[in-house]
């Protein structure tokens, strides 16, 4: 009798142990999407349902606002701001968490990582179509809400256009410096870019990646210059040549630890050979999966 009430107690245990552990393991991820999409629209949901089935791993596209049109409309400092206060009140990421970035929501993901004070940490980063090193043109960016926000641009720097146009905020035409440094109020303090102003922070927390994956699209027919999804750039007061991350002040004056992060083996530079935002599903599995895959170290050894 006492022996069987041992061995029920022990079964007890060793299913609990069994049971429990699996799903405290994966690391969740969130997914910010690009400008003029929302989290409700079939492709990023769809998207959002595939990483989740194929990396086992919970994972929800977090929201910005009201969706679509805050993603064209509201400033990118604050963008970043609600996505930071969301993060924190999300108790499933307190452990960390890994972050896919769709092309402008690459900006949000990269503000919550280096700016959001007290937040869990991240692990890994996926980049997909982020113009991280700026926009030099976007021209040939097409969408059916957007005539407002070409108009807007016009006249990238100034003031109103700044606290009015989402993308404003990481326009950096290479023979306009000086204005870039001085009124666009987003990507020179994200990529710690201005003289004097530089913030250890900002670059403790980006070095603290376990992976950053920077995907670019060969055919990419909407960022100008597409080698900006690597960081690569024109050089200051030019069109020409488009620098190599690795050659860019950014990188060699390690900025925001970019360099570190990639002399770590950190830093997966990937090229795939569609147009902006085409990626097949087998490119998802070699490219973004594998990071979303990541088990916590602290629950396995129990
Ligand atoms: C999303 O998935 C549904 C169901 O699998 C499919 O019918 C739909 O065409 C997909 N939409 C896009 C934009 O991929
Ligand atoms: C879910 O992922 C598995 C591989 O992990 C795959 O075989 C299956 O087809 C996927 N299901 C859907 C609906 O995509
Ligand atoms: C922009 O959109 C219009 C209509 O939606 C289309 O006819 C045109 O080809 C598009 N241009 C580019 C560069 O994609
Ligand atoms: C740098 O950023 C951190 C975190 O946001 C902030 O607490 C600190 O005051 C900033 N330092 C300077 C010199 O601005
Ligand atoms: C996976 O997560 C653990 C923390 O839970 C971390 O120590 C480890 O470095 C991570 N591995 C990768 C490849 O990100």
């Amino acid at each position: 009798m006492e022996k069987s009430l041992q061995r029920s107690v022990l079964l007890v245990t060793l299913s609990l142990f069994f049971f429990s552990i699996p799903v405290s393991l994966s690391v969740p991820f969130v997914l910010f999407h690009g400008i003029a999409g929302e989290c409700s629209n079939d492709e990023v949901s769809n998207l959002t349902k595939f990483l989740n089935n194929y990396s086992s791993s919970p994972g929800s596209c977090v929201e910005i606002g009201n969706g679509l049109v805050d993603s064209l409309y509201m400033p990118l400092t604050q963008q970043a701001s609600i996505a930071c206060e969301k993060i924190k009140q999300m108790p499933e990421l307190s452990e960390g968490y890994n972050i896919v970035g769709l092309s402008q929501g690459n900006f949000v993901a990269r503000g919550l990582i280096e700016f959001c004070d007290n937040a869990p940490l991240v692990f890994n980063y996926v980049s997909l179509g982020g113009p991280h090193a700026g926009l030099s043109d976007l021209s040939k960016f097409n969408c059916s809400v957007c005539e407002l926000l070409d108009i807007y641009l016009s006249d990238v720097y100034n003031d109103f256009v700044q606290d009015h146009a989402a993308p404003s905020g990481c326009f950096k035409i290479p023979t306009d410096i000086k204005n870039y440094l001085e009124h666009s109020k987003y990507l020179p303090k994200l990529n710690n870019e201005r003289p004097g102003e530089k913030n250890s922070t900002y670059k403790d927390r980006f070095t603290s990646l376990h992976n950053l994956v920077l995907i670019m699209f060969e055919k990419d027919n909407v960022l100008t210059p597409k080698e900006s999804c690597w960081f690569g750039y024109y050089p200051d007061g030019a069109y020409t040549p488009i620098l190599p991350p690795q050659k860019t002040k950014l990188y060699t004056e390690d900025w925001i630890g970019l360099k570190t992060l990639d002399d770590a083996g950190k830093v997966k530079f990937v090229s795939v050979p569609g147009g902006h935002m085409e990626i097949t599903k087998e490119e998802l599995i070699k490219y973004v999966v594998p990071y979303l895959q990541n088990e916590s170290t602290s629950s396995s050894e129990i």
